[in-house]
């Protein structure tokens, strides 16, 4: 157990204690395609009204056409009793025309732009390679009102992994905003007490999501005692005062950080191998989670705000219009859930929640 997960017991509420809040929204979710979206889509839709959905397939959805089938095989595999939206998002490349924004927000289906720098992440090869490519397009971007959210970190092999957020920060994105001041910007899954700080001291423009895990762990928890592939992701997580920094943030009341998970399934051959996917597969339990870490920072209070309020006023939508109810209550995790002709390894496999959604 990480220092992360020892702290402020005395704070907690007590066992079988109920809170109700708004139904949350995931900002920032991957459901990948075929018999894997299938098996997980199920999980978003029965906590959330709406997820923001991510477009790094293969091949990658950068075009409305695309993201409008993509759509439906998300609504195929949810069914017809349920009234989970998925909101669905471009992939930008060098190459996406402007043409495609104006077509993209005619449509009404497309709800943000996705930026991945090049070699980034999963599935990003054909992400950008130079942000001064893609200016035309984030000029309509920014006329429109179309949001752009960003996997901020850079590629170079000479910048260490665990400083890549805060050199994007750096040599990209305080570029970026200010030659964009009126682009709607959302700094994705957020690691880095750099990255908080900056977004806090940017405009109301720019925005954040924070992820369960970076808010529950560190990353002792990916590698003392052995490698844990399951706690390997994207941003990769980072040292404990950033973990903390990051809750502070997520508690504050600030309306510029909002819940997006990063939900990012990968199946168990893919993780605990050799050269092993980043991803954390949460959208399982996914409110119990971040409602564990409020919970630690005794910041109940404040969950609702983050997962349910900041995040629509952000993209200019209304709240969802009924509630969940959560107890504190331990239960333990399957060791694994089905993902198509394998199976995927949710976190904390094997071991307890201490929320259940009731
Ligand atoms: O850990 C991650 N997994 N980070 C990302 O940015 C992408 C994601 C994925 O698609 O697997
Ligand atoms: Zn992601």
């Amino acid at each position: 157990m990480s220092n992360a997960q020892s702290s402020s017991q005395s704070t907690r509420a007590p066992v079988g204690s109920q809170i109700s809040i708004i139904r949350p929204d995931d900002w920032h979710l991957h459901v990948r395609d075929n018999e894997a979206l299938k098996a997980v889509v199920p999980f978003t839709a029965k906590q959330c009204g709406r997820a923001i959905i991510m477009p790094n397939l293969t091949p990658p959805v950068t075009t409305t056409e695309q993201a409008g089938a993509y759509q439906q095989a998300i609504l195929n595999a949810v069914g017809k009793n349920s009234d989970f939206k998925p909101l669905m998002t471009l992939y930008l490349t060098d190459s996406t025309p402007a043409k495609e924004i104006k077509n993209a927000v005619a449509s009404g289906i497309i709800s943000a732009v996705k930026l991945y720098p090049a070699g980034a992440t999963t599935n990003s090869d054909a992400g950008v390679t130079d942000i001064k490519k893609c200016y035309q397009t984030l000029e309509m971007m920014q006329t429109l009102g179309l949001p752009l959210l960003v996997h901020g970190e850079v590629t170079s092999q000479d910048i260490d992994i665990f400083d890549r957020e805060k050199i994007f920060i750096d040599q990209r994105l305080k570029t970026l905003v200010k030659d964009f001041p009126e682009l709607k910007v959302v700094f994705e899954h957020i690691t880095t007490a750099d990255a908080a700080d900056f977004v806090t001291e940017s405009s109301p423009y720019v925005a954040a999501t924070i992820t369960a895990h970076h808010l529950l762990m560190n990353r002792n928890d990916m590698l003392v005692g052995g490698i844990k592939p399951h706690h390997y992701c994207l941003p990769v997580l980072k040292r404990e005062t950033h973990r903390e920094t990051l809750v502070k943030a997520a508690i504050s009341g600030n309306s510029k950080f909002f819940m997006g998970t990063d939900s990012a399934p990968h199946s168990k051959h893919n993780k605990e191998t050799a050269c092993g996917c980043a991803g954390m597969f949460t959208a399982f339990a996914a409110i119990e989670l971040y409602t564990e870490a409020f919970d630690k920072a005794g910041a109940l209070d404040k969950l609702e705000q983050f997962s349910s309020l900041n995040g629509p006023l952000f993209y200019g939508l209304d709240a969802n219009s009924d509630k969940i109810t959560l107890q504190r209550e331990k239960w333990t995790v399957p060791d694994s859930y089905p993902f198509g002709d394998d199976v995927i390894i949710p976190l904390r496999a094997g071991k307890t929640i201490n929320w259940k959604l009731v």
